[in-house]
């Protein structure tokens, strides 16, 4: 896929830009980052519950091009990706995701975060997840949610901060969790 076509599937759905809270900075995923988050996603414990296994910087680089692109190749979703990191200076410590699709009003966001074990434990997940979810309400997503494994309590615990509610529906063994505004602080 050329650029220009490449430019005009994203066309019709939001584009992730920079964001900044207290302690961290979100950055609109690009290629050059999978050199970096191979060591982020290398440990094989990130896994457990997501499915898949540690990427390879080509197999990254792919995926980044792709992703970066800000939609599905049909068109039919909007794809945004940022990478995490600390400082401009530091490492990536891990990325936040939301695939956008139509809702009866506005947009429908499903989301997913991965922080890397070194990482884990500083409430790093809630901050971006939190930081992402107020980005995607203030480009009118009025509809979130994520797929998580019944055993992943710490991403449970992320999508309680974040105000989403497990449902009775299934996918794939994961439980959907919705919320169908942001209305806590
Ligand atoms: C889920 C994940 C992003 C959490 O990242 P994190 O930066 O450690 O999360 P936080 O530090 O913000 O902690 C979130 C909450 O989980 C709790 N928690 C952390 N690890 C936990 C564990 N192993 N068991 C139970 N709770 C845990 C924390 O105490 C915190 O709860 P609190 O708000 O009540 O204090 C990280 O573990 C991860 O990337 N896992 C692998 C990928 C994955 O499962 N992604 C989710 C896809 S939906």
């Amino acid at each position: 896929m050329n650029p220009a076509e490449s430019s005009n599937r994203s066309v019709n759905w939001p584009q992730a830009t920079p964001i900044v809270t207290d302690r961290l900075q979100l950055e609109p995923l690009a290629v050059h980052h999978a050199s970096e988050m191979v060591e982020t996603l290398s440990s094989p414990d990130l896994y457990t519950h997501i499915g898949g296994t540690s990427p390879s910087r080509s197999e990254l680089e792919r995926l980044y091009a792709l992703q970066s692109a800000g939609a599905s190749p049909t068109g039919d979703a909007g794809w945004l990706n940022w990478i995490v990191r600390e400082t401009a200076e530091s490492a990536a410590v891990g990325y936040v995701q939301a695939t956008v699709t139509r809702a009866e009003t506005g947009y429908q966001a499903d989301i997913a975060w991965v922080i890397g074990v070194d990482s884990q434990g500083q409430g790093f997940g809630t901050e971006a997840a939190r930081a992402m979810v107020d980005w995607l309400a203030d480009h009118l997503v009025t509809v979130v949610q994520a797929a998580i494994h019944p055993d992943n309590a710490a991403s449970a615990r992320i999508a309680v901060c974040l105000g989403l509610q497990p449902t009775d529906e299934i996918d794939d063994g994961e439980v959907i969790w919705r919320a169908e505004a942001r209305t806590e602080e």
